[in-house]
């Protein structure tokens, strides 16, 4: 059956052979689906997502597959433990589905938050705050930096290298934005000013915009903006929030993103039984989100220092960066007894680099402690979906949806079947399934 398989021909040929027989092996359903372009850049194009830009984001298309595949209705409660930019909680509240996204991030958390804020009532606001602006930043073109730090009384971002990640004029005016944002006056359109300054400060550092993973571009020539892209982030959410339907925006207030850690604490955040999850929880691979989102986590003010960012990052599922994976590279993991017949990738890995070993075990052990803490606050009749990616560690392949079902399997749910989407990053070895599981 396997044979007939048109997605796995794009992908390498050993790869997918071992693909198959893992699954063969393992028993589990399978299914292969297209539902098109299921990346992030596909959000991009669609209102509210497109208010920020996470490259390691499903499209909602993939949301809105799920939410018809299951017959998920109104009377339903979804929830995104890893609820990255908000995309399957936006997309419930479309429509006018109950949900709930948890996110450890929290930078992420409030993008996800605030997207899910549909007030058109004070958007007028958002007029007489670019006026302001504009006659502050022409004021202050020719002041230093720390004049304007001075008179709004404010610091530079505690980052490091700061004046490597922004040029001083781009940093001047980002911070004139941001701290007219939190005049009084302009509260009832905060999450709105918030979000634009967020997408801007970005858009405005000296980074390569066309990569997945954020490296400086220290010599480019852009003519750097920030009132231009402020103001275009702000058409954009204003043009969308006005094209919103009126259920929609009614809706509006029932659905949010709290910031909390999927591992331990998030029983006592889920006040009513999950009927449905629908969620992307990150892959075991290098890709720490903190290191990605840093400067707007700085910028935004949302860390205080470098050790909250390492407290974070040890805490996320998936990669880590900095004094993060030197905890990690001191000594083997022990691997609990109860999943160690599930983690094949295991001795040869050992073998190889204890740190890619303890990478990959720290996730499934993450992932173990999450799924034991959703079996204790789903309804009877839960299903759900985990997107994953599997990856390759120091040659040696994670087959992360087997190992996934069976650690479900273990804790007492039923694994329906595994369905196949795409491969991923233009790689030829990655690719990306869904367990589906039910209770
Ligand atoms: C693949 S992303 C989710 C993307 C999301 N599906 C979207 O479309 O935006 C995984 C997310 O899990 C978050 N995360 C990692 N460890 C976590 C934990 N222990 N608890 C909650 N969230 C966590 C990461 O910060 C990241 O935002």
């Amino acid at each position: 059956m396997f044979k007939q398989l048109s997605l796995f021909g794009e992908i390498d040929n050993n790869i997918a052979r071992c693909f198959y027989s893992n699954i063969e092996k393992s028993g589990f359903n399978y299914q292969e689906v297209d539902i098109g372009d299921i990346t992030f850049k596909a959000g991009q194009v669609e209102s509210v997502h497109r208010w920020y830009r996470l490259t390691p984001s499903y499209a909602p298309s993939l949301v809105r597959f799920l939410l018809k595949d299951f017959g998920i209705t109104k009377k339903d409660f979804v929830v995104d433990p890893f609820s990255g930019r908000g995309t399957t909680i936006i997309e419930c509240q479309k429509h006018q589905i109950m949900s709930l996204g948890t996110e450890l991030n929290p930078l992420l958390q409030q993008v996800g938050d605030k997207s899910l804020i549909w007030d058109t009532s004070h958007l007028n606001l958002v007029h007489t705050y670019l006026q302001e602006v504009l006659a502050l930043l022409t004021k202050h073109q020719d002041s230093s930096l720390d004049l304007v730090i001075e008179e709004f009384r404010t610091t530079i971002p505690i980052i490091h290298n700061v004046f490597r990640w922004w040029k001083t004029n781009v940093l001047k005016y980002l911070i004139i934005c941001r701290e007219v944002m939190k005049e009084k006056k302009y509260s009832p359109i905060y999450h709105y000013l918030w979000l634009a300054i967020n997408k801007a400060s970005l858009d405005c550092a000296n980074i390569h915009r066309n990569h997945p993973t954020i490296t400086f571009d220290d010599n480019h020539q852009r003519n750097i903006n920030v009132y231009f892209e402020i103001q275009n982030n702000l058409n954009i959410i204003c043009n969308d929030l006005t094209n919103l339907k009126e259920q929609e925006i009614c809706f509006s207030k029932n659905n949010s993103v709290i910031l909390g850690d999927s591992t331990c604490d998030f029983k006592s955040k889920i006040n009513r039984p999950i009927d449905f999850v629908i969620t992307s929880p990150p892959y075991p691979n290098r890709y720490s989100y903190v290191h990605q989102t840093r400067p707007q986590l700085y910028f935004m003010e949302l860390l205080q220092n470098a050790q909250q960012a390492t407290e974070i990052d040890l805490q996320a599922i998936g990669g880590t960066w900095g004094r993060a994976t030197s905890i990690l590279q001191n000594e083997l993991m022990r691997v609990p007894d109860e999943i160690k017949p599930y983690l094949c990738y295991y001795n040869e890995l050992r073998d190889q680099n204890i740190l890619m070993c303890n990478y990959a075990t720290k996730y499934f052990i993450d992932l173990w402690r999450h799924i034991k803490i959703l079996k204790q606050v789903v309804s009877h009749n839960f299903r759900g979906v985990y997107i994953v990616g599997n990856s390759r560690l120091s040659n040696v392949e994670i087959f992360t949806e087997v190992i996934l079902s069976k650690i479900f399997e273990h804790e007492g749910f039923k694994v329906e079947k595994i369905i196949l989407f795409r491969k991923r990053g233009g790689k030829k070895h990655l690719y990306e399934t869904a367990v589906c599981i039910k209770s």
